[in-house]
């Protein structure tokens, strides 16, 4: 109690957390992480755009203790939020992928585990807790799509969560100048940056280099492909409505499609089975055209009575007030869980969901919202 309090007396919000993961990571860690694509407009934009809603106040509502509990896919979840997938965690943190899911096992939250993680759904899958959620990057053969999705539901992952918004490579030109090649090289030059950041040295140095271990599996499918491709090319694929079809059929838990940013697709997404949408224009690292999510929220709600998640800028409780209030089931992020892990190591995590907890509840208090369930009907 007493390391979480010093630690609210010094890091009291997400800020400041980033402030401190910037001093602790390499260059190229830093920009792989934080950097959108393009002019980064969008990546900026999500942010403002939650930042400029503003919340009705209420008065005279007398004392209440705050039920941040909510329901969410036929579940009653402890929190509003979870832990949205990043491909190669385990490069931004040494371990990280382990962290955040025994994170989320210790709070109750749903933790994603990307297809290009660091690690296998096999070693996360125990670690995670009740919601394990497993997010594909559609492979091109079929064999190895059986296979994944055959390995993820082995491994305890009830949730399939589908990303349809990288129809094709971005540019991330921050990550282009800082010296990151794709895949990963250790050059003179990143060596160097390595060298000025001790912690994140010692821990990768005591690991070893993160890979793509899930991928690397399926490496032998690489033979006959251009010398220029790795095993991450078997993944670079545009997935098409019959693609989504036999998804939907090949697995029996919940499908979640993430990076639904247009109403005029909702229609077909659920007529396809789908069971959430995920709003998000991942974060800005695919489109710098694109609006920001908490924009497209409305129209979205007012196209489906299907759960929505959301995620792209959310700094804070404040913030998932806001999408709630909007109509969102659910607020998934992404960076900030690695700032915070970045900033503190694990512990950075059980205090990041401590901020959120009393940043929900401080608004809560301001809004007259006993139940969180309640700040929009209808939800579930
Ligand atoms: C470093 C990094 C890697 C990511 N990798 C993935 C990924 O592998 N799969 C995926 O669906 N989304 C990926 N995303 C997108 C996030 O899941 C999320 O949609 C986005 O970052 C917006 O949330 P945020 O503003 O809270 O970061 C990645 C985001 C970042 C920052």
């Amino acid at each position: 109690m007493k390391i979480l309090m010093d630690l609210h007396a010094s890091y009291p919000a997400l800020s400041d957390l980033r402030a401190r993961a910037r001093k602790r990571l390499p260059r190229f860690v830093w920009e792989y992480l934080d950097s959108g694509t393009g002019a980064e407009r969008a990546r900026h934009a999500n942010e403002a755009t939650f930042a400029a809603i503003p919340l009705p106040p209420s008065i005279l509502h007398g004392e209440f203790q705050a039920d941040l509990t909510i329901p969410l896919l036929g579940r009653d979840m402890p929190l509003p939020f979870g832990i949205a997938p990043v491909g190669m965690s385990g490069l931004i943190w040494p371990d990280a992928e382990r962290h955040l899911a025994r994170a989320a096992a210790r709070h109750g939250l749903p933790y994603t585990l990307s297809t290009v993680a660091a690690q296998t759904p096999e070693t996360i899958g125990p670690l995670a807790g009740e919601d394990a959620w497993f997010q594909l990057y559609p492979p091109r053969d079929p064999e190895m799509r059986a296979d994944m999705l055959r390995r993820a539901k082995a491994a305890g992952f009830k949730t399939l969560v589908l990303t349809v918004d990288v129809p094709v490579a971005s540019r991330r030109e921050r990550q282009v100048r800082s010296g990151l090649t794709q895949p990963p090289r250790l050059t003179p030059r990143l060596l160097a940056q390595v060298a000025m950041r001790p912690a994140w040295a010692a821990g990768m140095a005591q690991l070893g280099m993160p890979r793509m271990r899930m991928i690397d599996d399926y490496a032998g499918l690489t033979k006959g492909l251009p010398s220029h491709a790795h095993a991450g090319y078997l993944l670079r694929t545009s997935p098409d409505w019959d693609y989504l079809k036999w998804l939907r059929d090949a697995w029996d838990g919940p499908f979640i499609v993430k990076g639904v940013m247009e109403p005029s697709f909702v229609p077909r997404l659920e007529a396809a089975g789908v069971d959430a949408l995920w709003i998000s224009n991942h974060g800005g690292r695919q489109f710098d055209a694109v609006r920001p999510t908490v924009e497209a929220l409305p129209d979205i709600r007012a196209a489906t009575a299907l759960p929505l998640l959301i995620d792209g800028g959310a700094q804070g409780g404040l913030d998932i007030l806001r999408a709630l209030h909007l109509g969102a089931n659910f607020v998934m992020m992404a960076r900030p869980w690695h700032y915070a892990l970045a900033a503190l190591g694990p512990k950075g995590l059980d205090h990041f969901v401590d901020i959120l907890r009393l940043d929900l509840a401080s608004n809560m208090g301001q809004m007259g919202v006993k139940r969180l369930r309640d700040i929009t009907p209808p939800r579930g």
